[in-house]
């Protein structure tokens, strides 16, 4: 075969998200006309999104806590590395494939749980479902999500059955409730729980408060919840003793929505009061700030799966995750939604690394290209937690859209760890390419 600029001898190893195919579908459509259905450009398509989106909408994905310092530092984190390719290396054959939780994933990433994804599209979590699926991408099914994790695993098994799934778990003030979502969780084939410990208290979300905008009181991206059987009994001795909206045509209509929301018969959800009380039972008990690291224990107790901790930025809670038996970490400050002001996921990744060096190391917050990808593994991560761009694919065009996002993503990652100089990860890891500080960017 002549040498093109497309060659890829792994391409006919059958479709795989990360090969050039990506980029010669892309260039061979355009000849008659076809352009991607996302832009591939994060800027680009993070505009489009907001321009398809409910302003409230576009406020809940895309904004942060407080002046969103946090967003901004996990960017320049980034921008402060730069990569030093190596030529002349044979990077004819690539692998982007790793190992994580004793399953082998094509490409080094996993799609971070992102709650409320109705807010981008009709099909929310099912049409994320499907793209990652086809594409064998773990998908983190959120604790917010807006459809139950049961209706996902229906959606992925038919696109290809067993794909990767993990459980992510908000610790509520309800034990009984933790254990039914642990079993469900376990009854759906996930292959990890990950813990959220960054996100016991909501973070001050100045976008959100703004617009007096919260879309969980609108019954919405509380579907774990409103389709679980120990929640729902909880409702009958819900407390509606807190503070109460005006009555206003608006406060209609929103209480109309939440029984919406609800399932079943939404005529039968507002006359019984349920939608309104499932709201409040989740306000009420959706986390519980109180936990501890004690409190492990008893999650260890409950159940067979690894358990990953997301939110961890200090290598002193990595040492205590190692003490307590955790099997992975996500370096992740919830994407700059949590603590305006905390350091960058990526400026903790070594640290974390270092303190947790025989753990599996996720890092989530910022990725936004291949680089982004490439820059992380090189410093330590195991594989990296996608977020944004997902959601604003998926706001764009569905399943389509998540999909392209995600092979885009694997395309651009193949392709600088090739010019880079490395055919595989494990090269990546050994730094076989250096990374160079960029001092011109200040931290
Ligand atoms: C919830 O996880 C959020 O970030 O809004």
């Amino acid at each position: 075969m002549t040498d093109t600029p497309f060659s890829d001898e792994s391409d006919s190893q059958g479709p795989r998200a990360g090969t050039m195919a990506r980029q010669q579908a892309i260039y061979t459509a355009g000849m008659s006309g076809q352009k991607p259905a996302v832009p591939v450009d994060y800027a680009a398509l993070e505009a489009a999104a907001e321009q398809r989106m409910s302003r409230e909408a576009f406020a809940y994905i895309a904004g942060g806590a407080g002046r969103e310092s946090t967003m901004s530092a996990n960017r320049r984190a980034f921008e402060r590395w730069r990569i030093v390719p190596r030529m002349l290396r044979n990077v004819d054959r690539r692998d982007t494939a790793i190992e994580l939780f004793g399953r082998r994933l094509n490409q080094p990433f996993v799609l971070c749980p992102i709650g409320v994804l109705e807010m981008a599209h009709g099909e929310a979590d099912m049409a994320v479902a499907r793209a990652a699926a086809a594409r064998g991408v773990p998908m983190l099914f959120s604790n917010q999500a807006s459809r139950p994790m049961e209706d996902c695993v229906a959606a992925m098994d038919a696109v290809a059955p067993g794909a990767p799934r993990w459980f992510q778990l908000y610790w509520s003030k309800s034990d009984a409730l933790v254990e039914s979502l642990v079993s469900r969780a376990e009854a759906c084939g996930c292959e990890a729980l990950v813990v959220t410990l960054d996100t016991t208290l909501l973070g001050w979300r100045s976008r959100d408060l703004d617009m007096a905008h919260l879309p969980f009181l609108l019954g919405q991206g509380i579907a774990q919840y409103t389709s679980d059987p120990v929640f729902r009994e909880s409702l009958a001795g819900t407390d509606d003793s807190g503070p109460r909206p005006k009555i206003t045509t608006r406060t209609l209509r929103n209480v109309l929505a939440a029984a919406r929301h609800y399932p079943g018969s939404s005529l039968r959800a507002l006359t019984s009061g349920e939608a309104l009380a499932a709201v409040r039972q989740f306000i009420a008990t959706y986390s519980r700030p109180n936990i501890t690291w004690a409190d492990l224990a008893w999650l260890r107790e409950r159940t067979r799966l690894p358990i990953v901790l997301k939110g961890v930025l200090d290598g002193a809670d990595a040492k205590l995750a190692v003490e307590h038996g955790v099997d992975g970490l996500i370096v992740s400050n919830h994407g700059g939604r949590q603590v305006d002001g905390a350091r960058a996921s990526l400026d903790a990744l070594p640290e974390i690394k270092a303190a947790a060096p025989d753990l599996p190391v996720i890092l989530d917050s910022g990725i936004r290209g291949g680089a982004d990808v490439f820059k992380a593994l090189a410093l330590g991560a195991t594989a990296v937690g996608l977020g944004r761009p997902y959601a604003y694919g998926l706001a764009l065009a569905g399943e389509n859209g998540v999909g392209e996002v995600l092979d885009n993503l694997a395309a651009d990652f193949e392709l600088t760890m090739a010019l880079a100089g490395c055919a595989d990860i494990a090269a990546v890891r050994a730094g076989e390419t250096r990374l160079v500080r960029d001092e011109t960017i200040a931290g």
